[in-house]
């Protein structure tokens, strides 16, 4: 994996249900200079379409685990591959581990670039249970709602495309409490571990999307 240096690299940090989706989609929507990566919708796709690396990953994905680090990297490295530009990445749900941070880092000093910022949306965690209970999402389109807080215009209908919605298939109670956990023990280091480089800006998540994106603008203006 090589990351060429005209983009601006940033990492979404935060837990299941953070809002990492919803804020990278604003701040993407319309094709502008922002490229929003998301690995779960990589690996979801991947699954949908039934190809090797989804066939791989459904188990985990199912269990509410993290798949191996190699599956991860390689599917991001598939996709940067033609990514060159000047362009700002969100990377939304990659790196995940410290070995996944590690594998960015050697992508990107080999393409003789630097990462910019690592942006955590901090959210309490009896809100992110709130959140990822009413989720719901397009499976055509791809487009994500809730049903309280970023309600579709019609009940069950997405406003872009007009399929009925659902709820993804690891959202189910007991997988959500595996990947809160998980997130905890795999994924938090992170905090640290950007925190050390200078790199880590912290916004409160727990408000008003349109707030929260505001937030992000500023911080990548
Ligand atoms: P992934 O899809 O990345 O899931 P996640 O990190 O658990 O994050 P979510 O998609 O649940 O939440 P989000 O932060 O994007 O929140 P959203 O914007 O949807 O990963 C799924 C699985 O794939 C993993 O469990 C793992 O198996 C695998 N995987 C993925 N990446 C991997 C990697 N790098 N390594 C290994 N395995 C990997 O918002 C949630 C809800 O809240 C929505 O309903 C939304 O409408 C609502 N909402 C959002 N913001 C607000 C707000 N400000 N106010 C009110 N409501 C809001």
């Amino acid at each position: 994996m090589v990351i060429f240096p005209l983009m601006k690299i940033i990492i979404l940090l935060g837990a299941p249900g953070s809002g990492k989706g919803t804020i990278a989609g604003r701040l993407s929507a319309g094709g502008g200079a922002c490229r929003h990566i998301s690995s779960g919708d990589l690996l979801r796709d991947a699954v949908k379409r039934q190809t090797a690396a989804g066939a791989e990953a459904d188990g985990y994905m199912k269990r509410g685990e993290l798949v191996p680090d190699e599956l991860v990297a390689r599917m991001i490295s598939d996709l940067l591959a033609g990514a060159a530009g000047d362009c700002t990445l969100l990377l939304d749900g990659f790196p995940r581990t410290v070995a996944q941070a590690q594998m960015l880092d050697a992508a990107v000093a080999a393409g003789g670039a630097g990462l910019d910022m690592a942006i955590l949306l901090d959210v309490p965690e009896e809100i992110l249970t709130d959140r990822i209970a009413g989720r719901r999402v397009c499976p055509a389109c791809g487009a994500g709602y809730h049903v309280a807080s970023i309600p579709p215009k019609a009940e069950g209908v997405c406003d872009v495309c007009g399929a009925a919605l659902v709820v993804r298939k690891d959202d189910n109670p007991e997988t959500v409490r595996n990947r809160l956990a998980v997130y905890r023990v795999q994924t938090a280091p992170l905090i640290d571990f950007y925190e050390a480089r200078g790199l880590l800006r912290r916004v409160d998540g727990a408000r008003e999307a349109g707030l929260v994106a505001d937030d992000l603008r500023r911080l990548l203006a």
